[in-house]
């Protein structure tokens, strides 16, 4: 709580603007408005506090200007479905376009939006097939990475399942991994768009890391230079996002799909492999859930996986749901009105900061049953129809229309990673404590959660076949 006379400065200056949203809760504002809150913990526990402190909608002031946490799956519904169209993503779009480029992510709201999903590869209805063929590949990618893994004494696991997923993205991206340099080039642009999320300054202070402009030519130029060679060769049987567009959307241009494919990197890899380091820090610390997922996935017995196995693999696909739940990657997402309006009884001026938090009702108690416990088996019997991905207590990916196109993928991608590590490896984590979590790239960063892979008795030896024949990758 700031002190006697701060307060008493933000009363003398604003408190007649302070008058028209006395309805509301929220903690009291001093000379910085209430932004004091957010100096030191994570913005994302804040919002959290908020919700359990405040309840469902929580007055904020950013400096003089009044702003909300939202905690209330009704109001959330109001700005992300049913008044979406009011409400743009704000700054987000100025922060990461030098890095991403003008994407479906930062797109306004309304035309622009409409225009790129329309030809987003991800959300064309032949891309549920283009998923169920990736299972083999992604399997084969994810082996040969525990087969190096298994070499190490002991593993960062934040960056070592990041370079994990980074891969496995490659190969259903283009067909084939990608050289050192690539991944190289890709986490310089997300260092510079990080710097620019997390500035404190305006922008125009915020310089970008050296060489920025070289290595964002060589990063799309790479994927472009791929599409150009997958078009003048095209393979029909290919079972990679690019071949499938080229195949599905012919007069797309090589620059247009190779910036696509660039930015899919950007969509999912961070999110994803903290999702991962999540999962395998709650399989250690609940056994019985680790041993479950090991007992289903030894029942491959070496096969290569399929997509119809992971459909018949319900505690793999409850361990990702429940991770998702239980910490989800990411924790908020901003809006701001595009004109003057009114939401939750009060008047609010266009560009208030408008901030949707997941993490209190992920685990708000008058809906979930011992909400702290990871607890997959909540999500058997009929759990993923009660709570879908995108309803009022569970919305790891958003909701509406602007939920995450990269969804299926992403769900794909975890339950195929879970099972087929689990069923070489057992992952030691460290420490059960709970990890210390930062920020980067919009997506929460787990540090310092160390480990090792040990392989199962009967994954011993390395299996020659671990990389089954019929799950090689086929490159365009
Ligand atoms: C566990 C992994 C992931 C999580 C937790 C996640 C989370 C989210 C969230 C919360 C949003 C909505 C943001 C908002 O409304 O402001 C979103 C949107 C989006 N995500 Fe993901 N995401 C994940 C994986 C992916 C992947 C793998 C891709 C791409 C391959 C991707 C691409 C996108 C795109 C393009 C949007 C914008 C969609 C639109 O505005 O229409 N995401 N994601």
């Amino acid at each position: 709580m700031p002190n006697l006379l701060s307060r008493g400065l933000f009363n003398l200056f604003f408190g007649s603007k302070r008058k028209a949203f006395e309805k509301l809760p929220g903690p009291t504002p001093g000379v910085l408005g209430t932004l004091g809150d957010f100096i030191g913990p994570n913005p994302w526990d804040v919002c959290a506090r908020y919700g359990r402190e405040y309840g469902g909608v929580t007055l904020i002031w950013m400096g003089p200007s009044p702003g909300l946490v939202l905690n209330d799956p009704a109001v959330i519904e109001e700005i992300l479905l049913t008044r979406r169209l009011e409400f743009e993503k704000g700054n987000i779009g100025t922060q990461i376009r030098p890095t991403v480029g003008d994407t479906v992510f930062i797109a306004n709201q309304g035309e622009d939006w409409s225009a790129k999903i329309k030809v987003e590869p991800m959300a064309q209805p032949w891309a549920a097939a283009w998923l169920a063929a990736l299972v083999g590949p992604l399997q084969a990618a994810i082996n040969e990475s525990v087969d190096a893994l298994l070499k190490e004494p002991s593993i960062d696991l934040t960056p070592t399942l990041r370079r994990l997923t980074f891969d496995g993205f490659a190969v259903a991206a283009i067909g084939e991994k990608t050289p050192d340099s690539v991944f190289e080039d890709f986490m310089l642009l997300a260092k510079g768009a990080d710097a620019r999320l997390q500035a404190k300054l305006p922008l125009r202070f915020v310089s970008f890391p050296e060489g920025f402009e070289a290595a964002k030519e060589r990063f799309y130029g790479y994927f472009t230079e791929r599409v150009r060679r997958a078009r003048a060769a095209l393979n029909p049987s290919a079972v990679d996002l690019m071949s499938w567009t080229l195949r599905e959307m012919p007069t797309v241009s090589d620059a247009w799909l190779g910036h696509i494919l660039g930015t899919l990197f950007y969509g999912g890899v961070f999110s994803t492999s903290t999702t991962l380091v999540g999962a395998f820090h709650q399989l250690q610390k609940y056994p019985a859930a680790e041993e479950r997922l090991a007992a289903e996935a030894a029942t491959l017995a070496g096969a290569p996986l399929t997509f119809e196995w992971l459909r018949g693999a319900p505690w793999s696909e409850a361990v990702a749901y429940e991770v998702l739940r239980i910490l989800p990657a990411v924790r908020i997402f901003l809006r701001t009105p595009a004109a003057d309006t009114e939401l939750a009884g009060v008047k609010l001026p266009a560009g208030s900061t408008l901030m949707v938090s997941n993490q209190h009702l992920h685990r708000d108690p008058s809906h979930w049953k011992d909400p702290e416990t990871f607890e997959p088996s909540r999500w058997l019997n009929g759990g993923t129809a009660r709570d879908p991905a995108g309803s009022g207590y569970f919305f790891p990916f958003g909701r509406g229309p602007r939920e995450c196109v990269g969804a299926p993928f992403a769900l794909l991608f975890l339950q195929t990673a879970l099972a087929t590590i689990a069923a070489r490896v057992k992952v030691h984590v460290d420490s059960t404590e709970p990890f210390e979590e930062g920020f980067f790239f919009g997506v929460v960063l787990p540090k310092g959660v160390t480990g090792r892979l040990i392989a199962r008795p009967s994954q011993a030896a390395s299996l020659p076949g671990s990389v089954h024949p019929s799950a090689a990758v086929k490159t365009a």
